[in-house]
């Protein structure tokens, strides 16, 4: 099966709503070409009204975090079915911000995507190794880790249920983004590690995106690499002059 790039919009806890509702219809007012995918993740008070503004296209909306219950006593979280109420299919989970300043661990991110899974979301799953581990020569242990714990217990049934996103945390929002050939050989690992969790099909199913610093300049070079699926974009997602070159990239 052929793996459709998805280019995809992290706004982090940017934008008002109005700006969130302009951005989008930007981004909307582009034809986007057939053979790619786009998702955009606003703050959790835009969802709905992005969700709008997405109506009749093809572009994904996400959350940018999802909780496992569907309702209950969890002040300051949003239910799975709340999401899908507000018209997100996809969510991103664990992200290297949510673990790092929020303290969420392996555990807790299981939680979250399976949570996501059961209620028909499909999770973009975050993982990366910070400076330190790079360093330390421990990159593909901490992947590895992140990945079995993340995914413990969950089956998956097609590849497509599931996004993961390779995030150094070192490039993220500083402007250093992983050489094409590092992104190759984390995303080549990862996927060797999904065909161990899973098995070799599903692997082949599964999309795994750059994140970290990903612009215009470095998008067409990062996708070219058999094993980037596409990009999950931070601060060049934030504009539609930049969003829409990366939604473009070109094809070798
Ligand atoms: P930047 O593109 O700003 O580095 O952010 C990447 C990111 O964290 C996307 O989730």
């Amino acid at each position: 099966m052929q793996r459709i790039p998805l280019l995809a919009g992290n706004w982090k806890m940017f934008t008002t709503l109005a700006e969130a509702v302009d951005l989008a219809r930007a981004i909307a007012d582009h034809p986007l070409p057939a053979d790619r995918q786009v998702m955009l993740a606003p703050s959790a008070p835009a969802l709905h009204a992005v969700a709008e503004v997405l109506r009749d296209t093809d572009i994904a909306l996400a959350a940018q975090n999802v909780c496992w219950e569907d309702k209950g006593a969890f002040t300051g979280e949003i239910s799975p079915l709340m999401l899908k109420e507000a018209g997100a299919t996809m969510a991103i989970v664990g992200h290297s911000e949510r673990r790092q300043i929020f303290a969420e661990t392996d555990e807790l991110v299981n939680k979250r995507l399976t949570g996501a899974l059961q209620a028909g979301i499909t999770p973009i799953l975050c993982i990366g190794e910070t400076l330190t581990e790079r360093e330390a020569g421990s990159t593909m242990t901490t992947l590895e880790n992140q990945l079995r714990q993340g995914l413990a217990h969950v089956n998956l049934i097609r590849g497509d249920e599931l996004v993961v996103a390779y995030e150094p945390v070192w490039a993220i929002g500083t402007g250093k983004t992983a050489s094409a050939a590092q992104a190759q050989e984390a995303h080549g690992f990862c996927r060797s590690v999904l065909a161990d969790i899973f098995d070799k099909a599903i692997a082949q199913q599964i999309r795994i995106l750059y994140g970290g610093s990903v612009n215009p300049a470095n998008v067409d070079e990062l996708m070219a690499e058999a094993d980037v699926d596409g990009a999950l974009v931070g601060g060049a997602a934030l504009k539609a002059e930049t969003f829409l070159p990366i939604i473009n990239f070109k094809t070798q």
